[in-house]
């Protein structure tokens, strides 16, 4: 397993290009399952994630031509439906091909899905919803089976603004009888985006990015080819483990307004932040002040960002309080941190993190994607050599992190072995 070496204490400068959108990428590749055609992609990031659901459209027929960031997806001659387990099991939003595959086939096949480690992470409102659709669900030995003679049309309220499943019900409802109408849906940029490129395929979707989204069936889509919106969390991520150097960064292709209230936060917290065309330039105070964070629904504080940000405060000047209130499972990281010197205690969903002076590098273990990226900003700034083991976390949502990061001038390597 695979484990990044940092030689920490640096300041961190330059200019690095966002990469493409994990969260966007996931469904909109999904959605390529509902187009019996060729859909061309661009700014796919080249991670695990994105790679696991390209074997996946692979082992369902389809024909996916990668060329660095470009992928084109043939789903003519798709005569799978089912996901299968294995890979299944190594993503939990492999989910959303349930949706792609109802949509197109009226029938599909799947393990309860696996994923990262920060909670239950239930699909009990996407089955819910299909359930409304006029799908019947049967669960056998570990498998669940939908299928149904035709979708139709329907009013879903969700009881939480999951993005999963907003994104399921959209990808479901594209051929279906009528309008769907969701209420209570989730407003995240990557929905913007699915939807986007959806329209422009030929559905008929409106009201993503607010809390009602409405989707008129349609009868056929066409080959198209779409550009993925930038990665907002790897942008924040980025910023972040920057302003934890006391450096400056010029953040280039990123959409400023898809993270302003990490931006809010990191000026509360001493940075200097100038908001450009589609660039971002952030210059660190020498110390950071503490900020509390509450994580909320899109367009509150990312959930994804809780992890990051509380571990650039863990040197910050004065104490902060971190209240997590989307999983109940997203401070894993935090003993690891503490192994670094940190002091952080967890009381329920809150975390309360006094600033230190300083950090020292030792051997610490990434628990899931968000917590490893923590673990990056802690051995950034801490003095001496850490050592992250299980990166292939990290791997599966941050494309070339360490070079990106050793063109902003820090000393880190990946170590492969043990
Ligand atoms: C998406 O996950 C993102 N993943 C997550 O990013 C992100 O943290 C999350 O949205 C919230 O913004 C992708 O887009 C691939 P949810 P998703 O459904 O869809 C509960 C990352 O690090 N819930 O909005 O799984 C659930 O348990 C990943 O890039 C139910 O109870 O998130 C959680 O507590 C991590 N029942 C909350 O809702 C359901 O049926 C938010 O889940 C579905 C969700």
């Amino acid at each position: 397993m695979p484990s990044y070496i940092i030689e920490g204490g640096r300041r961190l400068e330059g200019e690095i290009d966002v990469s493409g959108s994990k969260n966007a990428s996931l469904p909109i590749m999904a959605a390529t399952i509902l187009n019996k055609g060729v859909t061309k992609l661009y700014n796919i990031p080249q991670i695990r994630d994105t790679r696991i659901t390209q074997q996946i459209l692979k082992f369902l027929g389809c024909k996916v031509k990668k060329n660095n960031g470009k992928i084109e997806i043939n789903s003519r001659n798709i005569n799978k439906k089912e996901i299968p387990e294995e890979l299944m099991h190594q993503m939990r939003s492999t989910v959303i091909l349930a949706g792609a595959l109802l949509g197109r086939f009226k029938e599909v096949r799947f393990s309860y899905p696996g994923g990262c480690d920060i909670g239950a992470r239930p699909i009990d409102l996407h089955l819910e919803s299909f359930k409304k659709l006029g799908i019947n669900i049967e669960e056998k030995s570990g498998f669940i089976v939908c299928r149904c003679d035709k979708i139709k049309g329907a009013n879903i309220d969700l009881d939480f603004p999951s993005v999963g499943a907003t994104e399921n019900i959209i990808l479901a409802s594209v051929y279906a009888q009528g309008v769907t109408k969701i209420s209570n849906a989730a407003m995240e940029p990557e929905i913007v985006d699915l939807a986007n490129c959806l329209n422009k395929m030929g559905a008929n979707i409106e009201g993503a990015g607010t809390n009602v989204i409405k989707i008129t069936g349609v009868k056929k889509l066409k080959d198209i080819s779409y550009k993925v919106m930038p990665d907002r969390i790897e942008a924040g991520t980025l910023l972040c483990m920057v302003a934890a150097t006391s450096g400056n960064i010029k953040l280039n292709k990123v959409i400023s307004e898809h993270i302003s209230p990490i931006i809010n936060k990191l000026r509360e917290s001493g940075c200097n932040i100038e908001e450009l065309e589609d660039s971002i330039y952030l210059q660190a105070p020498k110390k950071l002040k503490a900020v509390d964070i509450k994580t909320m629904p899109y367009p509150g504080f990312p959930t994804d960002m809780q992890s990051v940000f509380a571990s650039m405060l863990t040197t910050a000047k004065g104490t902060s309080v971190i209240i997590e209130n989307i999983f109940e499972n997203r401070y894993r990281y935090i003993p690891e941190l503490k192994r670094m010197g940190a002091k952080c205690t967890i009381e329920g969903k809150t975390a309360i993190i006094t600033g230190v002076r300083k950090l020292s590098g030792t051997t610490v273990t990434s628990t899931d994607l968000r917590g490893g990226a923590a673990l990056v900003v802690a051995g950034l700034t801490a003095k001496g050599k850490t050592k992250i083991k299980n990166i292939e976390y990290i791997l599966r949502g941050y494309e070339n992190l360490d070079k990106k990061l050793q063109k902003l001038g820090a000393k880190i390597y990946i170590e492969e072995g043990e």
